[in-house]
């Protein structure tokens, strides 16, 4: 309720404003939104799904790449101009890593982005990180679900200026997975996402490659976004949230865009032959969750999570997404007549689970055509899985999510541990040491709680009285532990952390420490709601020798 009222007035007074002040240059404080385009306009599964292209080493056969993040344009949608985005090698998406497991590799991230932010009056300079004395344009790449050592972690302090650069190692040391790679600098992940700073990174390995899972042109990934945009086809990010004297006077708590991109093209179709399809979903959205299912009916199997393979497929009609998950599914159109369509739609609310901003009901479009080879792939009925082992004396740690409001009852800020990104690091697990880390949540939103260097187990989730948690800080369980939903139960590096819920994860810190030279040093753990991270629901967290 509380944000609906906002946001529709903000469009409303926004679209208003802009007609009468578009070209002026307008104070912070005011409200400007430009005119969006409206999307019923775009005709959808006009546009073919676009498949990003494969990174390129800069040897053939090498293992060292050079990756520049650029300002370009690019068709988004074919009855709208183009668009002015930010990408990695002058595409959005960025181009897919594909790795093999075992097999390092280094990447130079290097900035030629204009000094000038592409989202410029979106950026709140009241927000950590953002102040003025930083430069507008700040680049940090963070590989996530990635094990790397602390200085290619892409700490969101180890930004870098346009003409800059970080040369990353990753190690690769870890399972076949769909990982992902995009912007993280401090204060500004949000913008900088929007912009388009977003890749895959695919790990291979030789038990993927004994599954007989389809593969080549029937093993696509599809990155969901929503976005906003004007009539002119440009981005629109909201630039003025608040009329609170108490909060930033720009960002805002969520973004929700009202119109749907799958690898960058809106509201996408793609041909498919009757036959199984490997599809590698990434919710790569600032805040909307989605929960996916095909209007056929039709169910299909997930084989794996965010950091590799399920024990088995998993069967599903619904899949609930968050943002940064991933999940790989296998959708099998096996039977179906060529002409036939179907469509992937969305019925999650937004915030998840019970906001009222708007919904987008449709993501893309499957279009059945003739079948051109013999289907020869397997769905296999397991998988080797190994999980981690519980200790004896597991640490455990309490670690509280917080809604602030204000007095109109906005949400002003929100934290973890009632703590700033600022204040010390209290998260210090020992390196090798397996712990317990209980998510408690008396917010009204599920955050989804990602946590950096690490892939976890989620063990179970149970209500608890948030109210009188919030007044005496007794934690009084009102229902039993619920174990992780069948799909969660693999290696997570995300997960929904549900409102009045205590969420429990096992995790274990082995690779590497945080002693390292280089700036940072630290880990985070952050919600990956962007707009949360971004105001202060991220902290640092170190892995001690
Ligand atoms: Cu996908 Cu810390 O981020
Ligand atoms: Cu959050």
């Amino acid at each position: 309720m509380r944000r609906l009222t906002r946001r529709t007035f903000l469009v409303a007074v926004g679209g208003l404003v802009a007609v009468v002040a578009s070209g002026l240059v307008l104070s912070k404080y005011s409200f400007r939104q430009p005119a969006p385009v409206e999307p019923r306009r775009l005709t959808k599964y006009l546009d073919p799904l676009p498949f990003p292209s494969v990174m390129q080493p800069t040897e053939l056969g090498g293992t060292y790449y050079e990756v520049e993040m650029t300002q370009f344009t690019q068709k988004l949608h074919s009855q709208l101009p183009p668009t002015t985005l930010w990408g990695y090698n002058s595409t959005y998406p960025g181009p897919t890593f594909v790795v093999r497991s075992g097999t390092p590799i280094r990447v130079k991230w290097i900035s030629r982005l204009p000094t000038d932010h592409l989202l410029a009056a979106s950026i709140d300079h009241a927000i950590h990180g953002a102040e003025t004395r930083n430069p507008d344009v700040r680049n940090v790449v963070h590989l996530h679900g990635g094990v790397v050592p602390p200085g290619s972690d892409g700490y969101p302090e180890d930004w870098f200026a346009p003409g800059g650069s970080r040369t990353y190692r990753y190690p690769n040391e870890q399972q076949a997975a769909t990982l992902w790679y995009h912007d993280h600098a401090l204060g500004i992940t949000r913008l900088n996402v929007v912009a388009g700073l977003a890749g895959f990174y695919l790990i291979r390995d030789s038990m993927e490659d004994g599954l007989n899972l389809p593969k080549g042109q029937y093993e696509i990934p599809l990155l969901i976004q929503d976005r906003t945009f004007n009539a002119d086809g440009s981005l629109s990010y909201p630039t003025g949230g608040q009329d609170d004297p108490e909060t930033p006077p720009i960002w805002m708590p969520e973004f929700f865009g009202d119109t749907i991109l799958v690898n960058g093209k809106v509201w996408p179709f793609l041909e498919v032959e009757p036959r199984k399809y490997r599809f590698r979903f990434l919710n790569g959205s600032n805040s909307r969750f989605y929960r996916l299912s095909l209007d056929s009916g039709q169910s299909f199997r997930q084989i794996g999570t965010d950091g590799g393979f399920l024990s088995s497929p998993v069967q599903l009609k619904k899949l609930l997404i968050a943002p940064g998950e991933r999940a790989d599914v296998i959708v099998d159109f096996t039977g179906l007549s060529p002409g036939t369509q179907i469509l992937l739609t969305n019925d999650a609310k937004a915030p998840f689970p019970d906001g009222d901003a708007l919904v987008i009901p449709e993501i893309m479009q499957f279009r059945v055509i003739p079948l051109t080879q013999p289907d020869n792939s397997t769905i296999p009925t397991t998988m080797p899985f190994v999980p981690l082992a519980q200790t004896p004396a597991m640490p455990v740690r309490e670690l509280t999510l917080n809604e602030y409001k204000s007095k109109q009852d906005n949400p002003i800020m929100l934290k973890l541990n009632s703590s700033m990104w600022d204040d010390p690091v209290t998260e210090n697990p020992k390196l090798g040491a397996t712990e317990i880390w209980r998510l408690i949540s008396s917010t009204e939103d599920t955050h989804p709680i990602h946590l950096h260097a690490v892939q976890f187990h989620v063990l179970d989730r149970q209500p608890f009285d948030a109210e009188k948690y919030e007044e005496k800080k007794e934690l009084e369980f009102v229902g039993p532990p619920v174990p992780a939903e069948p799909n969660e139960a693999g290696w997570k590096d995300t997960i929904r952390a549900n409102p009045k819920e205590v969420t429990r994860i096992m995790v274990n810190f082995g690779s590497f420490t945080t002693f390292d030279p280089t700036i940072g040093g630290n880990y985070v753990w952050h919600c990956h709601m962007l707009e949360h991270e971004d105001n202060e629901m991220m902290r640092p967290y170190k892995i001690m020798p």
